[in-house]
Order: structure tokens, then sequence, then C-alpha cells
């Protein structure tokens, strides 16, 4: 099958969160089970250029038609640890992807419709007619709107599978898009039944224009599928998803195992097994060593992430002097966008700076994301709300122990080892609270840190038991197989 992934992100050129790996991850699977699959990508300035091989303008003159005019683009052409990518560059004066950043921009709606049209503009000029397009997120929601609508008789017959990661960002604005993209009859589009938001009577919905055109809609676990259908983390779709449930479904995500996994990972000192976990005691100590922390006989908790509401940051301050209580280290790599959640991680880092229990790394780095799941014992995980989160799953390949709040996807990857009855005991690999209050996380905290020092040869266990869970692409690189099957048929 010809599959053509248009999204706004791949790991690890264009990664601001789990979409890049699992933008990345899918295609590589997709590949190794036979197909051929290409991905089109923004061409931002801020890009990780050293991780594209070839990077060449193979289409000097696409002319994207916008605002009745039309702006030129460059489409380069390059290829990310084997995946053929397609970059577009727009040479206009509103500089779309020549921002520093990926996204957070006053006009992201106009950035990403403008993406969205010139990713078919492409397909269309440069006769490329896949199977399957695969697009992603809101970024790409007007995708199949456009696809549809406007392209169908130049096109032919190509089917979309929409993948939603994260409902709360929808691209919710004003109808002028509808005009620069050609989608020229705001009276037809601007209705409930396709692009209009179902509570704000003014806002256009990129999402809801995926959901409503697109051939089949996914999000990334069973679990949030159930969520975003029946709770409040629907964010405003539940009634749209259950207008179109014949065609949605959740597809827990995989992590790549040629990029996260501690018997090869290139960014850690010693690789380890889960039959020999000497590697990852010899990691723990360089970790120590790395961040300057003490090398005493001490659990070693992490949390890798997003520092944003979804992550539940105030369970994560929590964790951090919770953790220095029950005498256990800390390390915290974290990222944070909005500036009072910065600020508040800006002053805890200068708070704790003397204290050899701690380290709170405020920023992006992937390369020491790799030596924390490497060399900690324990990741927690106190999610608001998680669509599916890869943080968990990597921790459990890593032999990490996972501490998590049951939502969404850790409800699907994390069981409890004191509580889960559906599983044997054998089967269990972490610690569930449910509760956002404090008190849930540390009873959590408590059961695992109580265990590493009272039962180190059961903490062991619980530590191959996780390692030997198989959350790699394998299964969910055949649903989806299956999906686009099933869409292509139709
Ligand atoms: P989300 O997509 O909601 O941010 P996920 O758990 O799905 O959360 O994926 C997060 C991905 O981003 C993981 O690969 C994680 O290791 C990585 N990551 C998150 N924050 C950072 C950071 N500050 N530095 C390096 N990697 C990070
Ligand atoms: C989103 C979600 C996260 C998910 C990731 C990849 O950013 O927040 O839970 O793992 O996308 O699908």
């Amino acid at each position: 099958m010809y599959i053509v992934q248009i999204a706004s992100e791949c790991a690890p050129v264009i990664k601001a969160g789990g979409l890049g790996d699992v933008v990345y991850g899918l295609s590589r699977e997709l590949e190794i089970r036979g197909n051929t699959v290409e991905l089109i990508l923004p061409k931002y300035d801020c890009m990780r250029y050293d991780h594209i091989w070839g990077l060449h303008d193979a289409y000097r003159d696409l002319w994207v038609p916008w605002y009745g005019g039309a702006i030129h683009c460059s489409v380069y052409c390059g290829w990310v640890h084997g995946r053929l990518c397609f970059f577009i560059e727009p040479h206009s004066p509103d500089n779309f992807f020549n921002r520093g950043c990926y996204y957070g921009c006053d006009d992201d709606n106009m950035r990403f419709a403008f993406f969205s049209k010139a990713a078919l503009e492409f397909l269309q000029k440069s006769n490329k007619r896949p199977d399957v397009i695969h697009c992603h997120d809101w970024q790409t929601g007007l995708v199949p709107v456009m696809l549809f609508e406007n392209y169908k008789y130049e096109m032919g017959n190509q089917r979309v599978c929409y993948t939603i990661h994260n409902f709360k960002h929808q691209g919710m604005g004003g109808t002028e898009v509808l005009w620069a993209t050609g989608l020229n009859n705001p009276s037809y589009y601007f209705q409930y039944d396709r692009l209009r938001d179902n509570f704000n009577p003014f806002a256009l919905n990129f999402m809801k224009g995926g959901i409503v055109y697109s051939n089949a809609v996914t999000t990334v676990s069973p679990h949030h599928a159930w969520e975003a259908r029946f709770t409040p983390i629907g964010y405003g779709l539940g009634h749209t998803l259950h207008v179109y449930q014949d065609k949605f479904t959740g597809v827990l995500n995989g992590i790549d195992h040629d990029f996260w996994n501690p018997e090869i990972d290139r960014y850690i000192p010693h690789h380890y097994t889960q039959e020999d976990l000497e590697g990852k005691a010899k990691n723990k100590k360089a970790l120590r060593e790395r961040l300057l922390l003490r090398d005493v006989d001490k659990p070693l908790i992490a949390f890798i992430g997003r520092l944003d509401d979804q992550k539940g940051v105030h369970l994560v301050h929590h964790a951090i002097y919770y953790a220095l209580q029950r005498d256990a280290q800390f390390v915290l790599l974290g990222s944070a966008t909005e500036p009072g959640i910065n600020a508040h991680f800006q002053h805890e880092k200068r708070v704790l700076n003397d204290n050899p229990d701690v380290h709170l790394e405020l920023g992006f780095n992937e390369e020491l994301s790799h030596l924390i799941y490497a060399g900690a014992d324990m990741i927690v995980v106190p999610s608001n709300y998680e669509p599916c989160g890869l943080t968990q799953m990597i921790g459990l390949k890593y032999g990490t122990v996972p501490i998590v709040r049951g939502v969404g996807g850790l409800v699907n990857t994390v069981f409890d080892r004191d509580y889960d009855e559906k599983y044997l005991p054998e089967e269990r690999n972490g610690y569930v609270f449910y509760d956002t209050d404090p008190y849930a996380l540390e009873s959590a905290m408590d059961r695992a840190i109580g265990l590493w020092y009272q039962y180190p040869e059961e903490f062991r266990k619980l530590v191959t038991q996780g390692m030997s869970y198989d959350y790699s692409w394998n299964h969910p690189g055949k649903d989806y197989l299956e999906i686009y099957e099933r869409i292509r048929h139709k």
C-alpha cells in the first residue's frame, strides 16, 4: 500500500512531544511491513537539520492558491533515518515556518491551514496518488475537508485516516481561513454538521472538520476513545464522535524499539537487558555524576514531560518534595511553555539548587532523557488526562517502574502491582492511583519506595516484568493497516 503521512512533527527532526515519536515510529513500522510511506512536513527554521540526510529542493515551483492569489513554495526532500520526507517551505512575507518555534504563534490556524493546503497541492501537482493519507491532530484537520471538497476530482479516490492525539487543541478560530484556503462558501461549511464548533457559535473548528470528513478517525488508546466520547475530556467533541461512532476507534500507540531500547540505545553509556541489569545500575551512577547528585543507597524517581496542566503539574511539584521526605532522589526533565508554570519551576530550581538529592532540568533535551529513563528506578506520570502517554511505555522498556494516574492510555498500559485483579501478579508492572489529590499520589509512591527499600528482590521482579511487555509498533502497526484496508475497500 502507498501511504502518505501529513503531520506537523516527526521525531527526531521535529519533536515537541509524543506526536513526533508516533509519526516516525508508525511510518517505520508500516515500511517494515512492506508498504511505501512518505511524509509531508513543514520546513521549520528551528528543526534538527542534523538528522536529515540528503536534503535538497526537489520541487522549486509549487504555487499554492491562497486568498485568491498564490504563494510560491519550495518543497525539499530528504531522509530522516531512512524515511522519505518532503518539507514545505513557503516564500511569503508571513514567514509561516521561520518563527524559531513549532507552535504558539497568534496565526497558528493560518500557518497550518496553509500547510494543509500546500500538502494537497503538492500531492496533486507531483502526481502522487497515495491509497491512504494519514493526518494527525488539529494542524491537519482541514486536509480531508479540502481533499473531499476541492481536490477529489483531480486526485481520485484517496482515503483519509485522521488520528487525534490531543482533544484539548482543536484549531479554533475565525472563518477567514475558509476564504484563504478556497473553501469559498461559508454558509455551507460553517454549519454545525460540518466545521462550526459545537459550543462557540462564532468559531470554526479544524479538528471537527477532520472528524466529519475523514474515512476513519482514531485516537491514541482505547480507554481515551471511551473518555473522549463519554466524559468532558472530549473537550466539546463528544457529540460529534457519537454521531460518527462507526468510524471512530482507539488504537494504542507504540514506541520505536530501534530508538527506545536499552540494549542498543546510542545515548546511554551502558547497555543492559532484562536478564542482566548491571548496566542499569551503572547508568544510575552515570546519571548521578552528570547531574551532581550524591551516590547513596536511595531510589531515584524521575519525571520527563511537558510541564503543563495536562501533565498534572501540581502533583509533579508534590512528587519532588514527597520523594525527598521519603528518602528518595528526584530528577525532573521538563519544558514549560506557559510563563507562569515556567516561572514556578525556575523558582523551585533555585530553591533546591544545593540539595544533592534533587535535580530539575528545565528545557528539552533528547539525549539526557534517554539517560534518565535508563538510570532512574521509577518514573511518575501523574497526568490530569493522557490520551496515550509514551513516557510510561519507555519507562517500562528501560526497567523504570511507572507510577501513574489511572487515566487514558495509562489505564491500558500500567497494571497496579498490589491491586489490579484483572491481571495475574506476574503480569503487573507498576503502580496506579486515581484521585488528583496529593494523598493518592503519596500512597502510590509509598508503595513503590517501600518495595524498593524492604523487598529489593520483589522490586527487581517488578522491573523485569515491566521490561517483558511488548509496547512496540508491532501490534498498532497491524491495527492501522487493518483500518487502511477497511477504508480502501469501502
Ligand atoms: P506528550 O505528547 O503529551 O508531550 P508523551 O508521553 O506522549 O507526551 O510523549 C512525550 C515525548 O516527549 C517522550 O518521547 C518524552 O521522552 C519526550 N519529552 C517530553 N519532554 C521532554 C523534555 N523536556 N526533554 C526531552 N524529551 C522530552
Ligand atoms: C499527545 C498526547 C499523549 C500522546 C501523544 C502521542 O501529545 O498528549 O498522551 O502519547 O500525543 O500520541
